[in-house]
């Protein structure tokens, strides 16, 4: 099997990153994890579901940032990726290797809640469909996988992603695509909301403007739920 592409790119991982418009939106990089840990904490708040009982996988998760930002408010993390140089950075979670891109290294019906965050675009179009079925096979009956994705509608997410290192091989969804990935694996859609709208500075003060524009699909990311049915 051929070296994981993100062992390439982990020692200079942040590095690689930088971008003047990417910069310019947040003052901290931190800030792009802060955003989907409250979307995360958002979409359960409105269902009302205490995730503190709950366990919660993220596959694909690179260095482990947003694991350690919701490690409080599970009951268990766990992380996964084909990249064990990124996962070198990752402290005190369990985190797996996949050998296998294309399996989940854990067992069946583990988890309440699954993150992908900014990882299909880097998985190739034909591998998608069976990616996502290992999820629901990993998912427990009645839990939640979350895409997380770079908006293809909105052109600073485009450009951005065009001059960035490390998204040389990315081929972006659009909300529609994704939808349909969760749909097809048995995973039916229940919530998509559309984020980071607003640079970190006016979001601090003003972010429930964000809130408000939810819907509407401009956001530089977008996340889609969809849930593994009980029967
Ligand atoms: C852009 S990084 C995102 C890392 C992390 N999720 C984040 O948001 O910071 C993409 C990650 O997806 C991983 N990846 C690529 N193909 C994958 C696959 N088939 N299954 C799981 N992860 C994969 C890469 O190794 C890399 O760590």
């Amino acid at each position: 099997m051929s070296r994981p592409e993100f062992d390439n790119f982990a020692a200079t991982y942040d590095e690689l990153l930088k971008d003047p418009i990417r910069d310019g939106f947040a003052g901290n990089p931190a800030f792009f994890h802060q955003r989907k840990r409250d979307l995360i904490r958002d979409y359960f708040q409105r269902n009302a579901v205490d995730t503190k009982r709950l366990s919660y996988l993220d596959v694909g998760c690179g260095k482990g940032e947003l694991m350690s930002l919701l490690a409080a408010d599970f009951r268990r993390v766990a992380g996964c990726d084909p990249s064990g140089g990124m996962l070198e950075a990752v402290q005190g979670v369990d985190v797996r290797v996949q050998t296998d891109p294309n399996r989940i290294p854990f067992d069946d019906a583990q988890f309440d809640f699954i993150t992908a965050v900014c990882v299909y675009h880097h998985v190739p179009v034909a591998a998608r469909a069976a990616l996502t079925r290992e999820v629901r096979r990993v998912l427990k009956p009645g839990g939640i996988f979350a895409i997380i994705e770079h908006n293809p509608w909105n052109p600073a997410t485009r450009l951005i992603v065009k001059r960035t290192p490390v998204d040389v091989d990315a081929i972006l969804l659009y909300p529609g695509e994704t939808q349909s990935l969760l749909r097809d694996a048995g995973l039916p859609v229940r919530a998509t909301s559309y984020f980071l709208y607003l640079p970190e500075g006016i979001y601090r003060l003003a972010g429930v403007v964000e809130d408000l524009l939810r819907h509407v699909p401009l956001g530089g990311q977008y996340a889609v739920f969809g849930r593994r049915e009980r029967a």
